[in-house]
């Protein structure tokens, strides 16, 4: 296969994390005979200040004519706190979203048992716990039109019949593939867009009769996560509801730097970390690279690359057993490993292993 990646590195800890997953997937194409290159572009706090824009075109056209696009990470401090900022580097995250018809995000919650320890949550409940949230990702509250003024201020929870057909779509086909559960999130009870949603889910599930499917409102969702993590398999919701579940779920499996996520739709599938830019550790060597890693698996299980994919998780599954570990999720007293040694081990467990 011949993989061309457009690379996005982005802010904060994005461009060291992005060099361990570069790393990574060159090891992985030299070993099973793909050939690839990259192609890297700006974005985020980093393109305004060289271009003033957080996703300029030339790296819309970067993305549009790889065949995936590798991101990082976007944001930065010195917008966070200026409410009257006109450009701000999530803009561009969004903007290459919605330009590249990005609207399913697939974000899976998985925990290592090595770490179980590690989670917030009793090691018992979490034990096992395995489900995809798929997240809506060019619509809702996000998209809808906007206003502010010093008085008032308001977004638009707005979603099409095709807008939910679709990611429902998703959402089904993948319970189909997993263990046949899905869990549709919304707000029925208040909000006239999740009284849609759910109206659909109703029309579609028959279609899909070996599907499980029930219905949970989000407050509710965020409670069972918590509680019964196991409970779930499939869940699928709505850009906002998703934004916020995925950030609960990522801290059950003990860190968030360990989850990966695949974005799809129209034009160039996109991965990527699902944690942000962690201004504060910006040149440290301290951010963990494994969600980054996690990711270039994911790349490759889009292609149908199953086992290059596998033996990215294996690697990583190897290296957290041999507790070559980032700080965040080391033993107390064990070694300290940055982001550099953590992905020059994976690339050697690569290069040894088949
Ligand atoms: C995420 C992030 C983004 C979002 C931000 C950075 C705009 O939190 O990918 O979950 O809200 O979608
Ligand atoms: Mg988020």
């Amino acid at each position: 296969m011949k993989l061309n990646i457009a690379v996005l590195p982005g802010d904060g800890i994005g461009p060291e994390i992005s060099a361990q997953g570069v790393d990574v997937m060159s090891a992985v194409c030299k070993k099973f005979g793909h050939e690839v290159c990259y192609e890297y572009a700006l974005c985020g706090a980093d393109a305004i200040d060289k271009v003033g824009d957080p996703f300029p075109e030339e790296t819309y056209e970067i993305c549009k004519k790889a065949d995936a696009v590798l991101f990082s990470a976007v944001g930065d401090p010195k917008f966070d706190n200026d409410p009257t900022a006109k450009v701000r580097p999530e803009q561009g995250l969004l903007a290459m979203r919605k330009k590249l018809g990005l609207f399913a995000n697939i974000r899976p919650v998985q925990t290592f048992k090595c770490l179980l320890h590690k989670s917030p949550l009793r090691a018992d409940l979490v034990e096992g716990a395995d489900f995809l949230c798929i997240r809506e990702l060019t619509g809702g509250m996000y998209f809808g039109e906007k206003y502010q003024d010093n008085d008032m201020a308001y977004d638009t929870n707005m979603y099409t019949r095709p807008e939910i057909e679709r990611i429902l779509k998703v959402g089904f086909e993948y319970a189909m593939k997993r263990r046949k559960h899905l869990t549709v999130v919304d707000k029925a009870n208040v909000l006239a867009s999740s009284r849609l949603w759910r109206q659909i889910a109703q029309e579609m599930a028959p279609a899909y009769p070996e599907v499980r499917t029930d219905y949970m409102y989000v407050d509710n969702a965020a409670m069972r996560m918590i509680q019964e993590p196991g409970f779930f398999d499939v869940m699928v919701t709505e850009n906002t509801f998703g934004d916020i579940l995925t950030d609960e779920g990522s801290c059950i499996s003990g860190s968030m730097g360990l989850l990966p996520s695949a974005s799809t739709g129209e034009s160039t599938p996109v991965f990527e970390p699902i944690h942000g830019s962690w201004p504060q550790a910006k040149g440290l060597n301290i951010a963990n690279p494994l969600a980054q890693i996690l990711s270039v698996a994911m790349l490759f299980e889009y292609f149908g690359c199953k086992v290059e994919g596998a033996l990215i998780r294996e690697a990583v599954d190897a290296s957290l057993d041999a507790h070559v570990r980032t700080p965040e999720i080391q033993m107390e007293g064990g070694a300290k490993y940055g982001t550099k040694e953590v992905g020059a081990w994976i690339v050697d467990y690569i290069e040894r292993h088949s």
